[in-house]
């Protein structure tokens, strides 16, 4: 059977037709949806033989098939995937980083990706800067003779300020410093950070890939063949590979990848669109909302849609935040992003409880802000619960102290 890429290459199919597996070539008898190859090792006909699959913490068949429409949705060489985001971002870490060596990241990336740098690689004497990435000066400045990565997210988390990743690409590369991309929000159909000169794309598959919050993975996408060998091998140390079947559920969701972000980015967009003429919101968060040079990076980046997180700020602070999710009918409370659901998160109380107040507030996420990423119920519906929901919550705050929750 021939793979993906190689079809790929032959003849460039649409992202729609790579993400249902169309390129692979048919053999007779062969079944539509290939089977989860659930062993965990492989049988050889001879001693010295050396067939593709030996060892599933090495690869195994369910998670190569995921790995090659990854890679293809980016006209890359088949990705390389693991456990969880986290442990993508791991391997990522421990094959470009030495102890010495300084890392650049932005501030905007996942609370988890934060927590990595300062809490764990800091313990191995790699040091990080967070900076705020949208100013090119800053990353420029904090450059440093050691440092070694650029890492940034953009969308950022949760405030959605947007990175041009195109000006990272040209300041890591004056500098020798290799530039990573987290593109879970967005996923390779609605931005391809390779195209932009980023060196590796990173995927919490997890999220969006997935779609149906049933399998945990992370992916990591590169043209670079020896970054991604040596990242193989930091997989096959740790022993943080996927495991076959929840490579086998994400290839049965990327299937329907294009189609359900290309609808809920549509609904996200009429949602920020009419929480920005509604009262009782007092900010909204969404690129489609951009404007001056956070909208030309928009346009020049984005693909087919500007993603399915809008966040907002309600009026009435943490109280009514907590008022508001709690008389949500259609949107369900949660921290995560990405399922065919749509879901709600206070990120001051949730994803994160753990910054100091202050250092929040400056950050943006203040107690009002909540987040919300767009699912595929009926646009209107979804506003016609947000609306309820923002009415209860300007009437009658949550009998609820902040101390109980934070506690
Ligand atoms: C943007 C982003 N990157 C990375 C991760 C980590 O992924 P995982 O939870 O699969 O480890 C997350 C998880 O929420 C995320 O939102």
């Amino acid at each position: 059977m021939g793979s993906l890429t190689e079809n790929v290459s032959v003849a460039r199919l649409s992202a729609d037709s790579i993400c249902l597996n169309r390129g692979n070539a048919s053999v007779d008898g062969s079944p539509l949806v290939p089977p989860i190859a659930q062993s965990t090792t492989f049988q050889r006909t001879g001693v010295g033989s050396d067939p593709q699959h030996q060892y599933s913490r090495v690869s195994n068949p369910s998670v190569t098939t995921l790995e090659q429409t990854l890679g293809a949705l980016e006209d890359a060489p088949p990705a390389v995937c693991f456990g969880t985001g986290l442990a993508a971002e791991t391997a990522l870490f421990l094959s470009i980083l030495r102890a010495g060596d300084h890392v650049v990241c932005g501030r905007g990336v996942y609370g988890g990706t934060t927590r990595l740098l300062q809490q764990l690689l800091s313990d191995l004497d790699i040091s990080t800067t967070f900076v705020d990435s949208t100013n090119l000066e800053e990353i420029r400045s904090s450059i440093r003779p050691n440092t070694e990565l650029l890492f940034i997210e953009t969308p950022a988390n949760p405030t959605l300020a947007l990175t041009d990743i195109q000006a990272c690409a040209r300041i890591a590369s004056d500098h020798g410093v290799i530039l990573a991309v987290d593109n879970t929000f967005l996923t390779p159909i609605l931005q391809r950070p390779l195209d932009h000169g980023a060196d590796i794309s990173v995927y919490s598959t997890t999220k969006f890939i997935d779609g149906h919050s049933v399998a945990l993975g992370g992916s990591l996408v590169s043209k670079h063949t020896q970054l991604l060998e040596r990242v193989r091998f930091i997989r096959k140390c740790t022993g943080a590979i996927q495991s076959p079947f929840n490579g086998w559920l994400t290839t049965n969701g990327v299937k329907t990848l294009p189609l359900r972000i290309r609808a809920q980015s549509a609904s996200a967009e009429q949602i920020a669109q009419r929480l920005s003429e509604i009262s009782g919101i007092s900010r909204v968060f969404h690129p489609s909302l951009a404007e001056g040079n956070a909208a030309a990076i928009a346009n020049r980046q984005h693909l087919d849609g500007h993603g399915a997180v809008v966040s907002f700020e309600i009026e009435g602070g943490y109280e009514a935040a907590c008022t508001f999710v709690e008389s949500l009918r259609l949107c369900t409370l949660v921290e995560h992003v990405g399922s065919v659901e749509t879901l709600i998160t206070h990120p001051a109380s949730m994803t994160h409880a753990d910054v100091p107040p202050a250092q929040r507030e400056s950050a943006g996420i203040t107690d009002g802000l909540l987040r919300l990423s767009v699912g595929l119920e009926p646009t209107h519906e979804l506003l016609n619960d947000i609306e309820h929901a923002l009415a209860l919550a300007s009437q009658s705050p949550c009998p609820q102290t902040e101390e109980a929750v934070h506690a």
